[in-house]
């Protein structure tokens, strides 16, 4: 079966390791991997010398261009940033509907629904101030968006070469501070992997036994 994946900022820290780990697959269980970003310089070092890898210059602001790459996309992951998030997440959200793609994987972060108990969640919510805010915005955008989409809520991001991560659900108190990149990276990879899983789905995302006020790095 086709596999069109496309990745909204793919040259950020998380997206890099994703297209990384992804590379080998395209021509197998990816067809085609289109990447989007602003700043294609941004993409130095990774070997996108693949047929089925496509860079496409692009801001996610720009609706109809938007869904002009959308068209054909089996998959849409969105690995955004700013303090317009939430319109960002608007402009694709849209595109979406013009192109007709309904899958939709979006990074977001962990305290967008007060959902961080005690000093940590007092402390997240003070550090991120109106950061917060817009990932609330998108979160809000892409849960009334009726798309197909998995919500991932990370944690503080940590370099550790490590795969150690467990899973809380909307509704549940967030667990633990940080979370390594690779960890991110490969529950992504999971859900373009195996797309049926966790849609309609916000799930948080952390280290195990790393409760605290803060993360380890800040305390
Ligand atoms: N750092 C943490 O501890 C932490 C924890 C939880 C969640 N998060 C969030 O998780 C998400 C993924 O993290 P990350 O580190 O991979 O993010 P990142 O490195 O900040 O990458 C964000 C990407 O979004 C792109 N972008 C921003 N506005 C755009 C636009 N209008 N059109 C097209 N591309 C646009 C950026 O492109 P340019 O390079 O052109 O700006 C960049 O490639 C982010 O929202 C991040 O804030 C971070």
């Amino acid at each position: 079966m086709t596999k069109n994946v496309l990745i909204l900022g793919a040259s950020g820290s998380i997206a890099r390791i994703v297209v990384q780990n992804l590379l080998a697959q395209v021509g197998a269980d990816i067809t085609k991997l289109t990447l989007l970003v602003r700043h294609p310089q941004k993409l130095a070092g990774l070997d996108l010398a693949n047929r089925g890898v496509q860079v496409v210059q692009a801001d996610v602001l720009n609706t109809d261009h938007l869904a002009t790459i959308m068209a054909g996309q089996s998959l849409v992951y969105g690995n955004l940033y700013g303090a317009d998030l939430g319109q960002q997440a608007a402009s694709v959200v849209k595109a979406m509907h013009q192109a007709q793609v309904r899958r939709l994987i979006w990074i977001s972060a962990n305290g967008v629904y007060g959902e961080i108990p005690g000093a940590y969640g007092r402390w997240n919510q003070a550090m991120l101030g109106s950061t917060l805010t817009a990932y609330a915005d998108a979160t809000k955008v892409v849960e009334a968006s009726q798309l197909d989409y998995t919500l991932i809520r990370p944690a503080w991001f940590q370099d550790e070469p490590e795969v150690d991560y467990e899973m809380t659900f909307k509704g549940e108190a967030f667990k633990g501070t940080e979370i390594s990149r690779q960890s991110v990276a490969d529950l992504v990879e999971k859900l373009i992997h195996d797309p049926e899983q966790l849609i309609g789905e916000s799930v948080g995302i952390s280290k195990p036994n790393t409760a605290g006020p803060a993360p380890r790095w800040y305390s």
